[in-house]
């Protein structure tokens, strides 16, 4: 992140990385940042440090404000590498008084560091503190996404420092939301609600409604990957409500893959009936999983009502993109989806029943019998899947 004052004396500080490609399996194909804060007051503050090859860029950010060792306090947010991975080295630079965490954060940092010595402070929900003109309050977010994970609120300053939470992976010069189009932004934030936080939206939804039940007078949420909000924080808020009570748009998608294309016609003339019965109303979405990376996949199935998967057999099984797929999602848990699956085969077919046996585990309400054919459809055949496309349309646009 360009080094920026963002408040009177409270300075982005973090480092960009515009060559990650792929974070545990996540596509970063736009880059990410990895965000850290500096607040100058009588208790110089760093929240937050970096993954530990971006070190040098956090540093000389921190030296054209102030010599490291000036720094009093850390506050370590979350304790996942991408934002602990430089800690020791900071840790042996700024030497500071004290290491603020939560209580699960010390353990993971312990578990991590094994340093046993270091000046932690553990600090709880609501806990105070004041760093001289600033006063900082905790808020424990546990298991979002990490058992450590906390917010800080700067009250003075009306700034929440968030950690993953309302984060994206996006590399740019600009830190502002509202210097980048919002468009590419509320994708790039849904696709990593739903890549790291959708398992947890139990717990966003309740974290939700406890920050608006504080009454917390934000100005800006500082999260510690890609933009600063401070021109869309209503629209921010409301999009989490909306995806942690798995609220969904008016959208289906047809995910499939194909072997000798003839799944990919059954999924053209799923799209077709979907189209045609759905008209302007009813979003739809084709979407093979030959050409898109399953980490992209995640954000439209966040918004969409109802996923229709698609694959041929292959050795008894789904073809190798699907089962990649169906896996990274069944760990993500959607919830509130209607499903149904479709596919060609040669001789056993199992694809078919293997999607709708996880589609029914991740509770799916299951709107059609699977639909699976030998070999090359016939003319009845993409008849029916264009059907099946009507159907599903038409009880989506019912609701
Ligand atoms: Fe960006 Fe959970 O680390």
């Amino acid at each position: 992140m360009a080094i920026r004052e963002i408040a009177k004396n409270i300075y982005a500080v973090g480092a960009t990385d515009w060559d990650i490609r792929d974070m545990h399996g996540y596509s970063t194909r736009l880059g990410t940042t990895y965000n850290a804060y500096l607040i100058i007051d009588e208790k110089v503050t760093l929240i937050d440090t970096v993954k530990r090859y971006c070190l040098d860029q956090l540093v000389s950010n921190i030296k054209e404000i102030i010599d490291p060792a000036k720094i009093d306090y850390i506050v370590a947010n979350h304790i996942e590498m991408d934002h602990s991975g430089s800690l020791p080295e900071m840790m042996e630079i700024i030497k500071p008084e004290k290491l603020f965490c939560s209580t699960m954060g010390k353990k993971a940092l312990l578990d991590h560091f094994h340093r046993e010595e270091w000046p932690y402070v553990v600090v709880k929900s609501n806990e105070e503190l004041s760093i001289g003109k600033r006063v900082l309050q905790f808020l424990e977010t546990r298991m979002l996404h990490w058992p450590d994970s906390m917010f800080t609120y700067v009250k003075e300053d009306g700034i929440l420092f968030s950690s993953d939470a309302f984060g994206m992976h996006l590399a740019s010069s600009e830190i502002y939301d509202d210097e980048l189009d919002s468009g590419l932004l509320m994708r790039e934030m849904a696709k990593y609600y739903a890549n790291i936080l959708y398992p947890f939206s139990p717990l966003v939804n309740k974290l939700m409604k406890a920050v608006a039940e504080m009454n917390l007078d934000i100005k800006m949420i500082a999260p510690d990957h890609g933009v600063i909000w401070r021109s869309h924080i209503d629209t921010v808020l409301d999009a989490y409500n909306r995806w942690s009570a798995g609220e969904s748009e008016k959208k289906v998608l047809v995910i499939y893959e194909t072997m000798w294309d003839s799944t990919r016609k059954m999924a053209y003339a799923v799209n077709h009936g979907l189209t045609e019965a759905g008209g302007k109303e009813l979003a739809v979405k084709m979407i093979n999983l030959k050409t898109t990376h399953y980490s992209d996949v995640l954000a439209d199935v966040l918004e969409a009502r109802a996923l229709i998967l698609g694959s041929s057999t292959l050795n008894n099984g789904m073809l190798p993109t699907m089962t990649t797929f169906i896996y990274y999602m069944k760990g993500l848990k959607p919830f509130n989806k209607l499903g149904a699956a479709f596919g060609s085969f040669g001789w056993s077919g199992e694809a078919v029943g293997l999607m709708s046996d996880i589609l029914t585990e991740l509770k799916f309400e299951m709107v059609e019998e699977g639909m699976k054919h030998k070999y090359v459809p016939t003319e009845e055949v993409l008849a029916a899947c264009a059907e099946m496309g009507r159907r599903i349309a038409g009880k989506v646009l019912a609701e």
